[in-house]
């Protein structure tokens, strides 16, 4: 595509605007030393829980899935789920409700966040090597789509860029997705101080 059609794409309005808060969340993961220690790990899996979660309805929507065929086996919730059952962190208590408002257009803005952050999960899947982790045991949810990472996130753009959604919309919800991320990482964090789920981790966990 030439760079006048591609910067004129739903993909690029959501790329530009919400970067700086890319980066503010980048960098929030990178200071809590979330890839630092197996703990640090199994809050960052608490994070990834709490916002998959809330968004997995998302990839059963009917109108979705006309433009996203594949929308389905892009969800990552049930990796996630065996990933905690490989670190024995049990599930946190339910879901704080209804966070994304059903509309097309917003669930397209926090689809991309999801999609997207599986292109930053190629470095922090090579992180997690580094805990014992791998693509079949507690960083399942890391690893790339069979496609491959490159691809999987082509097909996402041209399908999203070839639709009709109110950008503004979509850009909006994309914002709200990744303050949402941030609120799950201390949510997380909370959560690890916890009783249940410490305790939970101390008395199975053999990593
Ligand atoms: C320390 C953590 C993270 C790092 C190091 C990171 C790094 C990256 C990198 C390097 C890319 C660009 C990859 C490429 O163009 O090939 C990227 C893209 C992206 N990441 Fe992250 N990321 C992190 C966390 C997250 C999180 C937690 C989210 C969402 C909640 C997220 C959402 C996105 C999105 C939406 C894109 C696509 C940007 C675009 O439109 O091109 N990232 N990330």
């Amino acid at each position: 595509m030439c760079a006048f059609f591609a910067e004129n794409t739903l993909s690029f309005a959501l790329r530009e605007k919400t970067k700086a808060i890319h980066d503010r969340t980048d960098h929030r993961i990178m200071s809590m030393g979330l890839f630092s220690s197996l703990n640090g790990y199994r809050m960052f899996l608490l994070s990834q829980y709490i916002f998959h979660r809330d968004i997995t309805k998302i990839y059963e929507d009917e109108t979705l899935l006309r433009i996203l065929p594949d929308l389905k086996s892009r969800n990552r919730f049930a990796c996630i789920e065996a990933d905690m059952r490989d670190l024995c962190l049990p599930p946190p208590p339910a879901s704080s409700g209804d966070v994304i408002p059903f509309n097309p257009s917003v669930a397209v803005g926090w689809l991309y966040v999801a999609e997207g952050s599986k292109l930053g999960a190629n470095i922090l899947s090579r992180m997690s090597l580094a805990l014992g982790l791998t693509e079949s045991f507690g960083a399942r949810h890391l690893a790339p789509a069979p496609e491959g990472r490159g691809q999987s996130w082509k097909v996402f753009k041209a399908a999203i860029d070839g639709a009709e959604f109110d950008q503004n919309m979509c850009v909006a919800a994309g914002d709200e997705a990744f303050t949402r991320f941030v609120t799950c990482l201390d949510l997380a964090q909370k959560l690890m101080e916890d009783d249940t789920i410490n305790g939970a981790v101390k008395g199975r966990a053999m990593l």
